[in-house]
């Protein structure tokens, strides 16, 4: 038996990576998806493999910080599929520097698109959850959100507040039968690894205690238990998903 049939899902950062791997586990579970993202296209191009799957899907362009547009788009979503069981804060970005040469504009920009879009989220999509008695939240933070990282202050700062955005909610929200959780991954295979060169990866296998870097798959597997019934007692946990690298 499928473990979300009938259920509908919005998967912020949809697009590609981590959020497009997110998006076709929960749809092979039966889920219609939302898929959110700033670009349209490949934001379609994942809604239209969903569908070729055998689930509704349905792509939407925005900019998970822009609280406005946010909100406009879950009133959307919930006019075209009737209801919001699942809420995945997946987008997120980087833009590294050290302390002493990282830019306000970057600091700003990457709490905006990784924190201030969950608080967005949450919040517009709460009201459905309570209306409808029940729901189920997974938001996106990272390793580097637990252990800090040199280069990534902006990043890891962002991704600790969502560890306290995801406390705060799954406390106000568990009495309404929603739970709100968070999986921290480790280094996965996405575009935003992609950039890491032969050596410093190497090095980095040597550090993970599994031996090697995680795939998208990897995480949407963590996250499919925490919005199924499969993690229907756990709210308010920070799964980590990292071959064993921040223990
Ligand atoms: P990715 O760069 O492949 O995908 C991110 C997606 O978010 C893209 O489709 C992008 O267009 C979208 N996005 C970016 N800014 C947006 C905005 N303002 N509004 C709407 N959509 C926006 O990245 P990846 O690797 O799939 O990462 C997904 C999440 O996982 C991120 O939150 C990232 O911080 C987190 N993460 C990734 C790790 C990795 O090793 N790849 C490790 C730990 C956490």
């Amino acid at each position: 038996m499928a473990l979300l049939k009938d259920q509908v899902a919005i998967v912020t950062g949809g697009a590609q990576g981590i959020g497009a791997a997110i998006a076709e586990r929960l749809a092979a579970e039966g889920a219609s998806v939302a898929v959110i993202d700033i670009n349209l296209e490949k934001a379609r191009e994942t809604a239209e493999r969903l569908r070729g799957a055998g689930v509704e899907a349905e792509a939407y362009q925005v900019d998970v910080a822009a609280a406005e547009a946010v909100k406009a788009v879950v009133t959307e979503v919930v006019k075209r599929f009737g209801r919001v069981d699942i809420l995945v804060n997946n987008a997120g970005i980087t833009r590294d520097g050290l302390l002493l040469t990282l830019s306000e504009q970057d600091w700003d920009l990457v709490l905006a698109v990784n924190l201030k879009s969950v608080f967005n989220f949450t919040k517009a999509v709460a009201r459905q959850m309570i209306k409808q008695k029940s729901g189920a939240i997974v938001n996106v933070s990272s390793v580097v959100g637990l252990m800090g990282n040199p280069g990534q202050i902006n990043y890891s700062a962002s991704k600790a507040g969502v560890i306290g955005v995801t406390k705060s909610s799954a406390k106000e929200l568990a009495s309404r039968n929603i739970r709100v959780n968070a999986v921290c991954p480790g280094y996965i295979e996405t575009a935003m690894t992609a950039k890491l060169e032969e050596k410093a990866r190497t090095a980095l296998i040597d550090h993970i205690p599994a031996k090697r870097l995680g795939q998208p798959a990897d995480v949407a597997n963590a996250v499919l238990f925490l919005v199924s019934e499969l993690g229907s007692y756990v709210t308010g946990e920070t799964v980590r998903v990292d071959g064993g690298m921040a223990m």
